[in-house]
Order: C-alpha cells, then structure tokens, then sequence
C-alpha cells in the first residue's frame, strides 16, 4: 500500500506521468481522476465536477474524457468540459453519456508514451457487471498492468451494486476473470470512497481477517475526507471479502461450506445490498 497524503487531491508522479486523484466530498464520494503524460497529454477519467477538473488542470489542455459508465455521477462534467477543449468523449459503445464522440471497446488503445526507459499504454478494458456497458480504464507500464481506474465495477474492499442497469452474474464473472488475474502489485483507483463501509461488511463475515481488522483500526483514527488510500491488488486480496471466496472464515459465517465461489459471491453481493 502506498503511504497516505492527507491531501484533497494526490499527485503521484511516476517519471513520465502522473495520476491526480479529485475527491468530491458529495453524498456518493466520487473521485475524478486526471492522467497527465509527459507528451502534454491529459485524460480525465469520470468528470463529476467540472470547476473542480479545471481547477486541478490549472489552465492546462484535456485531451480526452473517459466515462466509465453511464450514471451521471461519471458524466456530469462531459459537456461543459468538451466544450471547453474540444476534446473527443469516449465511453463504451452501449453507454449512453452527453457529448460522446468516440466509442472505446474492449482493449482499445487511448494513449501511449514510449521513452528510452519505459513505455506507458492506457487503454479500455470491458468489465460488465455494475452496468453492462462498464469500462475500467487499464494503465500498462512496459506491457504490464501499473494501475487500473476501476469506476463502479470495484472499490476499496469491496465491488459495485447491480441495481441501475447491472447484472450480479455478470459482475461475478469479471470479478472472477479480469480481477482475479491482475498482478498483486497493480495499483487500485476506485470511482467512490467506500472504504470503511466495506471493511465493516469484510469483517462481518470474516470476524478473524486480521489485515481487515488492522486496516480498519488504522482508518477509524484519521479524516476520511482528507485522507485516501491507493491500496495495489496484494492489499485488495488480503481486506476485500470479495476475492476471497474460498476462505473458510467466510464460507462458516455464510455456512455456505460446500458451495461454489459463484453461489458465495451473489450471496455476498445480496448482502451487502441492505448492509
Ligand atoms: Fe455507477
């Protein structure tokens, strides 16, 4: 896990670019996000607030927007920031958000940046779940996955509902395949701020995770409107119940022993709908 900055936005700068993350301290805690290449080229990821995007470019060019989906708290900032920049706004074929003029399939090509020691790739991979029309946004350092935009699909310790335009089978589907597969050193950048809620929920159903139980005692002492975390896929599999259906803390609790991950993830997800 990478160390926390008290700060409203963070700005990690690795060599050739930099990720700004935009908390939005909203009822649904949304975060924007800003990928700034060394090529001048900047992407926006989920405009909710567009005074608070222009804010963070200060005075510098968009190059594109990308929606991860179609609910409006991803899609708020599109028109007036297209205007402001005539920039192309991408989002999946099937998702319908103001201003789109560019639609992005699986493992599209949205950006790259070659320099003598590294090469940076971001590109759009389908993950369909949350809605079916859902894109998280990949960032490949040297052909490996660096860093994953994961909208409403996934969150800190936890994954997205399926009421608005979602299927839970589907969502365990990509959980299963695309999450799964992701190296442990993967960085997570989520489309909310959920964390505390879904270390509760890990927690009840898995009373002895005891990295759950450490991180959850670490958060309760500090600001959660100040301060984030940018936990990578090694810390996800430790905290996040979600991924880790073949405990048997959480099959016990669940007294779902002989049931398969399938069957543990939709009861999961049935749960933590009226948490
Ligand atoms: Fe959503």
């Amino acid at each position: 896990m990478i160390p926390v900055l008290p700060l409203l936005f963070m700005n990690y700068s690795m060599g050739i670019m930099k990720i700004h993350q935009i908390f939005f301290n909203n009822s649904l805690r949304n975060f924007s996000y800003l990928i700034s290449f060394n090529d001048g080229a900047i992407f926006c990821i989920d405009p909710l607030n567009p005074k608070e995007v222009l804010s963070t470019l200060n005075d510098q060019q968009l190059a594109g927007i990308i929606n991860t989906h179609d609910h409006c708290d991803h899609y708020s900032g599109n028109e007036e920031l297209a205007a402001a920049f005539q920039c192309p706004v991408m989002a999946h074929p099937k998702a319908v958000v103001p201003a789109k003029n560019k639609n992005l399939d699986d493992q599209e090509i949205i950006h790259q940046l070659i320099s003598e020691d590294s090469q940076w790739c971001l590109k759009s991979i389908f993950t369909p779940g949350h809605t079916l029309s859902h894109l998280c946004v990949l960032l490949e350092k040297n052909n490996s996955p660096y860093a994953l935009f994961t909208g409403d699909c996934f969150f800190n310790a936890g994954v997205g509902n399926c009421h608005n335009g979602g299927d839970p089978e589907i969502l365990y589907q990509t959980i299963s395949t695309i999450f799964k597969n992701l190296p442990d050193e993967t960085l997570i950048y989520p489309g909310h701020e959920y964390i505390m809620r879904n270390l509760e929920f890990t927690i009840n159903y898995e009373p002895r995770n005891s990295n759950a139980l450490e991180f959850l005692k670490k958060i309760k002492k500090l600001n959660l409107n100040e301060t984030f975390f940018i936990n990578n896929m090694k810390t996800e599999r430790e905290i996040n119940t979600f991924l880790r259906l073949s405990s048997k803390n959480l099959t016990d609790s669940l007294k779902l022993k002989n049931s398969n991950e399938k069957k543990i993830f939709l009861t999961l997800r049935e749960l933590r709908n009226s948490w």
